[in-house]
Parts: C-alpha cells; sequence; structure tokens
C-alpha cells in the first residue's frame, strides 16, 4: 500500500530540520559594531590578559617618554637567527624556502596575522582613461577599482582604488612604482612652480609609470572598521580570531591585486613593479615586498615600529605602542601578547627576517633626520634590520649593506641590494626619491630575462 506523501515542511518539521532550512535563509546578520576600545579589549579577553604595558611617550617632557638614549635601546641583543631551521639544521641555499616558510608562519600567526586561504575574486574596472600632462610628460592616466566579490557576504562591500599613470609614448610595457598614496587623486600634487620635480615627475623622467593605490579603500586604518572592508568581508561580519590578518596585511593584499591585474594591462611590464611608502604605509610596503615574491624592488619609507626596525629596540616607538588600541589593528591579534606578559624578546621572529624574506629582490631603506623627523621611527633600529638581514641576501648570492656601521647623513649605501639612506629631511620619502630611482635603474632598466628552462620537471 502506498503512504500518503507527507508534506515535505511538515516532514522536516518532524525530522527537527525545520529550524535549519530557515536558518540557511536568514538574511545574514550586519557587521559587528565596536569601537577600537571594545574590539581590543575583546582581543585581550581571547589572549587570556588582563592589561598590556603602556607604550612610550612621544612627548619627550612626557614622565614616560620614547627612550632615545642609545646605550639603552638593546635590551634584547640577541636577535633569532634566519640561517637556522627550527630543528637546529643549518640552511643552505638550497634549504632557504623551507626556512623562509618557517619564517613566514611565524610572521603570519605571531606579526601580521593570516590571510585567509580563499579571498574573494578582485574585478578590475577601468573607470576613466585621460590623456594628460604631468610636468611635460603627456601621459595616459587611467582611474581603476578593483570590485571585490561581495556574494558571500553583501552587507560588505569594498572596491580598491587604483590609479596607473604611464608615459603616453612608451615604446612598450613600462616599469612602474607604485605607491600606497594617502589621498586619493589621479593627478598627484601639482610640483611646484621652480620647485624640485615631484616624484611622479622623477619617476616619468626615466620613461616609467606609477601607480597609486588608496589603502583605505582595502580596509580601514582603525580597530572599529575591522569588522568590514576585506577583513570584515571574509569574517562575514564578525570580529577576527587571534591569529587573522590586520591591516597591514589587508593593504599588501590589495596591493597585490593591483599587481594580478597590471599583469593584465599592455602599458605595465608586470616583472618590473616597485612598490613604496611612508610610515604605516612605508610598514604596508615592506610587508608586501616580503610576502609577494612578483615585486620587483621596494622603497620603505620610515617605516619603524612594526615596519623594518627591530621589535626587540627600546627606542622611539616600541611594541606596547603598536599593541595599543590606536595602532594594534595593523597586525594580528596575537601580536599584542608581547606587550604583557611577554616581551619583545619572546617573538619568535624580528624584522631582520622580513627584510630577509625580500631577498634576494632589492630594498632601500628610507629614513628622515634625526633632528628633523625625531626619534620615533628609530633609523638606527632599521639599520639594524638591515644589516642581519644580509646573510641572507649573502647566502642567496647577493650583497647586503656591507657595513655594520650606521652611515652618515645624506650618505647613501647602494652597492649591494639591501640600501640604506638617511635624508635630511622630516616625514617623508620625498629627498630619497632620486637616491631610489638610481638604485632602482640597476634592476629596472632592462625587461627581465626569461627564465631559463627548468629541465627537471
Ligand atoms: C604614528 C605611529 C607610527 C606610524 C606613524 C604614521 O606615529 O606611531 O608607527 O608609522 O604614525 O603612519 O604616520
Amino acid at each position: 500500500m502506498r503512504r500518503s506523501p507527507v508534506p515535505v515542511a511538515v516532514a522536516l518539521l518532524l525530522t527537527g530540520h525545520l529550524s535549519a532550512v530557515s536558518r540557511a535563509a536568514d538574511p545574514p546578520k550586519p557587521p559587528v559594531k565596536m569601537t577600537a576600545q571594545e574590539d581590543h579589549k575583546r582581543m585581550l579577553e581571547l589572549l587570556k590578559i588582563k592589561e598590556i604595558r603602556r607604550g612610550a611617550d612621544g612627548n619627550p617632557k612626557s614622565a614616560n617618554a620614547a627612550n632615545l638614549d642609545e646605550s639603552k635601546a638593546n635590551p634584547y641583543p640577541d636577535l633569532p637567527d634566519p640561517l637556522v631551521m627550527k630543528d637546529g639544521t643549518k640552511v643552505t641555499a638550497a634549504l632557504w624556502a623551507k626556512r623562509r616558510a618557517e619564517i613566514i608562519e611565524d610572521f603570519d600567526r605571531e606579526v601580521y596575522g593570516r590571510v585567509p586561504k580563499n579571498t574573494p575574486k578582485v574585478k578590475w574596472e577601468v573607470t576613466a582613461t585621460e590623456k594628460q600632462t604631468v610636468g611635460d610628460v603627456p601621459v595616459v592616466a587611467k582611474k581603476l577599482v578593483g570590485h571585490v566579490d561581495n556574494s558571500a557576504y553583501p552587507l560588505v562591500t569594498v572596491d580598491i582604488q587604483l590609479t596607473l599613470t604611464t608615459p603616453a609614448d612608451a615604446k612598450g610595457p613600462v616599469p612602474v612604482i607604485m605607491e600606497f598614496g594617502f589621498n586619493f587623486g589621479g593627478k598627484g600634487p601639482a610640483p611646484k612652480a621652480g620647485g624640485p620635480p615631484s616624484w611622479q615627475q622623477q619617476v616619468l623622467a626615466k620613461g616609467w609609470g606609477y601607480a597609486i593605490i588608496t589603502p583605505t579603500s582595502v580596509q580601514a586604518d582603525n580597530g572599529a572598521g575591522l569588522t568590514t572592508g576585506i577583513i570584515g568581508l571574509c569574517n562575514r561580519g564578525q570580529p577576527r580570531a587571534v591569529d587573522d590578518w590586520g591591516a597591514l596585511r589587508a593593504w599588501a593584499w590589495g596591493a597585490s591585486r593591483a599587481l594580478d591585474h597590471f599583469e593584465t594591462d599592455p602599458a605595465v611590464d608586470a616583472k618590473r613593479v616597485g612598490i613604496e611608502g611612508l610610515s604605516r604605509y612605508g610598514k604596508a610596503a615592506i610587508v608586501t615586498m616580503a610576502y609577494d615574491e612578483r615585486f620587483a624592488i621596494g622603497f620603505i619609507g620610515s617605516s619603524g615600529a612594526g615596519g623594518a626596525k627591530l621589535h626587540r629596540r627600546d627606542y622611539g616607538e616600541k611594541v606596547e605602542n603598536v599593541a595599543g588600541t590606536g595602532e594594534y589593528h595593523w597586525m594580528a591579534g596575537n601580536y599584542i601578547k608581547y606587550a604583557g606578559p611577554l616581551t619583545a624578546k619572546d617573538l619568535p621572529v624580528d624584522a631582520h627576517e622580513l627584510v630577509a624574506l625580500c631577498a634576494p629582490r632589492p630594498v632601500l631603506i628610507s629614513v628622515g633626520s634625526l633632528q628633523v623627523e625625531g626619534g620615533w621611527i628609530d633609523a638606527r633600529g632599521m639599520f639594524m634590520a638591515g644589516v642581519a638581514a644580509e646573510p641572507v641576501y649573502k647566502l642567496l648570492g647577493k650583497k647586503g649593506l656591507g657595513t655594520s656601521e650606521f652611515p652618515a647623513q645624506e650618505t647613501a649605501l647602494t652597492d649591494g641590494e639591501i640600501a640604506f639612506r638617511q635624508h635630511a629631511g622630516g616625514h617623508t620619502t620625498g629627498p630619497n626619491w632620486p637616491t631610489f630611482l638610481k638604485f632602482a635603474d640597476r634592476y629596472l632598466k632592462e625587461p627581465a630575462a626569461p627564465k631559463p628552462p627548468t629541465a627537471d620537471k
């Protein structure tokens, strides 16, 4: 005898499946709203820590003023050795790729956070193409928007803002220097009449192009924004886990997506793309270089704490500052641990290994004058990271800084693939552009040679 069919809803109800079905059809929950303070506190709870030590104060008159006494700047002088594997094996050139992966795992987990395995696709749209002149060079200026696929969580929209400017009369694909821009604008600042040429003009004078990406269009520059932007989109509006990526990795991810696009643009030689940034975007620039080996060269401006400066230094800004409510969003939540109860010496990696991840590719570490820019950035702490990265460059057949002696201001060290220059100005990369472009010329002048065919496959 045939049983009378039970209506599906009733059957589901009977078997307890209805709630699951209706849950799946529920509209997605809006992004969690929290202030940076609230999210920071939540992170401390996840990490099971009560409080962190307070950071140094930028005001020299403060009782808690940042240390500017070099004799007290190295409380933890021993750095992790980039050339020893976790199991104690000495790293040879053949082992470097394995060691590199170990170092990346430590940076991912403890410092910058992990990029999710499946980040959404980005569809680039050219929203404007204009013929312009920059200085006296005719250019093609494109405005682009990178639409991030948000079909998995439509409540967060991410549209990456990018401009690309290339010489109009280029004979073929050109090298491009991309900047993490503080402002979105296709044309860049108008050069002052009679003043020195802008960085964009200097780049164009070489026959190269330039690009400006707006980092905050990828991820907001504050803790409250962590449930939106690309990080929030990937977490469907929920707050971060302790090893989720922070803004620096998110900004670097955006730069990598821009490079994906350049690979499809016949005006650009994507094998000759450099990345530049200042300050928090100097940090983003070195993180970009370190992680994405397609970038050919890096110009790392006054990146300081969380950038090229050794975390183990106590000079100017320190770990405790970066771990605080105003800056922790740059990093993985786990990084906060090193501001209490742990200290910088407990970090499994340090900034010299971030520089080493750039090897064998060239990087210029740039900083301003101690008198004008001040000590917050810690020029020497970044120089020391460059010095300690040298063994890795040498292992790969390249040259490092070639000295451990801090150079006089305006003395460029550019003989090797790790370069350094302290200019006489303030918090800017400005005065170091001519040095960078001369340095970059060595690497970007000729198109990259095609890879020799590999026999073993
Ligand atoms: C603050 C911060 C630095 C950062 C800088 C900037 O000074 O402490 O780490 O580099 O802002 O981005 O301008």
